[in-house]
C-alpha cells in the first residue's frame, strides 16, 4: 500500500513560509509584493482558479488586483492592459488566466508580458533560462510543485533517478523534464505516440503524469515501489446526478503497486498556487535588488 504525498499540507507550509517573507519584506525594505491576475470570459473552471489565487494571495499577505473583461475584449485591448500592469512599479507579478477565448492571440499575450514580471514562467526569455541554465528564470509553477513533492518524498535528492514524464505540454511536460535534468535524473519524455507506453511507464523510479486523460494510468503501468505524481484534475460523472474529481492515474489500483502517490484532490492541485505565490516575492526581490536570502527566500 503506497504512502500519500500530502500536497495541502506541503502548500499550506510554503504558504505560511510566503507569509514571513511578505513581512520581512515589508519590515526591512519597505516593499509591499502584488500580484495582478488577469481574466477575460466567464469560463467557470478560470473562475475557480482566479478566485483561488486571489484569496490565497491575501492570506499571504501579498496585494492582488483582479482585472476582469467580457469575452468580447480583443487582443489589442488586452494588450494595452498588460501593458499598463507592465509600466506599473507597484506591480510585481502578472498573470493570465489561460485557455483565453479563441479569438485572442494568447502566444502574443503571454510574448507582451515583461519577463521579470512573467509569474506563470510561460515567457519566452524564461523557457530559454530554463532551457539554457543562464540567468535566473520565473520556473512554470506546476512542474516547480511536483519537483517539490517528489523531493520531499524521497529525501531531497534525486539524483541518478529514472524520471518519466508522461505528457509533453509547454505548461507541464517540457518544462518539468528540464527541471528534473537540472536534479540529475535520467528523463524520458513519454507521449501519446510513445511505442509501448505502458513498459516505458514500468521502467520509471518517479513517473509524473499530466496528459488530461481521467483515470489514464493504472496500476500495472508502475514499477513496484515508484513514486507517483499525478497532475491530472478531471471531473467524471458518477451516476446520473453526480461527479468527482480523478487524476490521470487510476488511484486505486496505483495506490496497490506504488510507493508513493499524490492523491486527486489535494496532491499537486494546491502546490501551483504555493509556487506562484512564491514566484511573485521571487519577482518583488528581483525587481527591487533585493537577495532573497536577505528574507528567508
Ligand atoms: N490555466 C491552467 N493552468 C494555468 C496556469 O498554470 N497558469 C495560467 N495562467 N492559466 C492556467
Amino acid at each position: 500500500m503506497a504512502i500519500l504525498i500530502d500536497g495541502k499540507a506541503t502548500a499550506v507550509r510554503l504558504n505560511q513560509e510566503s507569509q514571513r517573507i511578505v513581512v520581512a519584506l515589508k519590515d526591512k525594505f519597505g516593499v509591499a509584493p502584488a500580484l495582478a491576475v488577469v481574466l477575460v470570459g466567464q469560463d467557470p473552471a478560470s473562475q475557480v482558479y482566479v478566485r483561488n489565487k486571489i484569496l490565497q494571495a491575501e492570506q499571504a499577505g501579498i496585494r492582488s488586483i483582479e482585472k476582469r473583461f467580457d469575452a468580447n475584449l480583443d487582443t489589442d485591448a488586452l494588450m494595452e492592459v498588460i501593458e499598463g500592469l507592465n509600466d506599473d512599479s507597484a506591480i510585481n507579478g502578472i498573470l493570465v488566466q489561460l485557455p483565453l477565448p479563441a479569438h485572442i492571440d494568447a502566444p502574443k499575450i503571454i510574448a507582451g508580458i515583461a519577463a521579470h514580471k512573467d509569474v506563470d514562467g510561460f515567457h519566452i526569455t524564461n523557457t530559454g533560462r530554463l532551457m539554457s541554465g543562464e540567468g535566473r528564470p520565473l520556473m512554470p509553477c506546476t512542474p516547480q510543485g511536483c519537483v517539490i513533492l517528489a523531493k520531499e518524498h524521497l529525501g531531497n535528492n534525486l539524483s541518478g533517478k529514472h524520471a518519466v514524464v508522461l505528457g509533453r505540454s509547454n505548461i507541464v511536460g517540457k518544462p518539468l523534464a528540464i527541471m528534473l535534468l537540472q536534479e540529475h535524473c535520467t528523463v524520458t519524455i513519454a507521449h501519446s505516440r510513445t511505442a509501448d507506453l505502458e513498459g516505458v511507464c514500468r521502467s520509471a523510479d518517479m513517473l509524473f503524469v499530466a496528459v488530461g486523460r481521467p483515470q489514464m494510468v493504472k496500476g500495472s503501468w508502475i514499477k513496484p515501489g515508484a513514486t507517483v505524481i499525478d497532475v491530472g484534475i478531471n471531473r467524471i460523472s458518477v451516476g446520473e446526478h453526480s461527479s468527482r474529481l480523478v487524476g490521470d492515474v487510476d488511484f486505486d489500483s496505483a495506490l496497490e503497486v506504488a510507493g508513493a502517490i499524490t492523491p486527486v484532490p489535494g496532491g499537486v492541485g494546491p502546490m501551483t498556487i504555493a509556487c506562484l505565490l512564491r514566484n511573485t516575492l521571487v519577482a518583488a526581490c528581483d525587481q527591487h535588488d533585493i537577495d532573497g536570502r536577505e528574507v528567508g527566500l
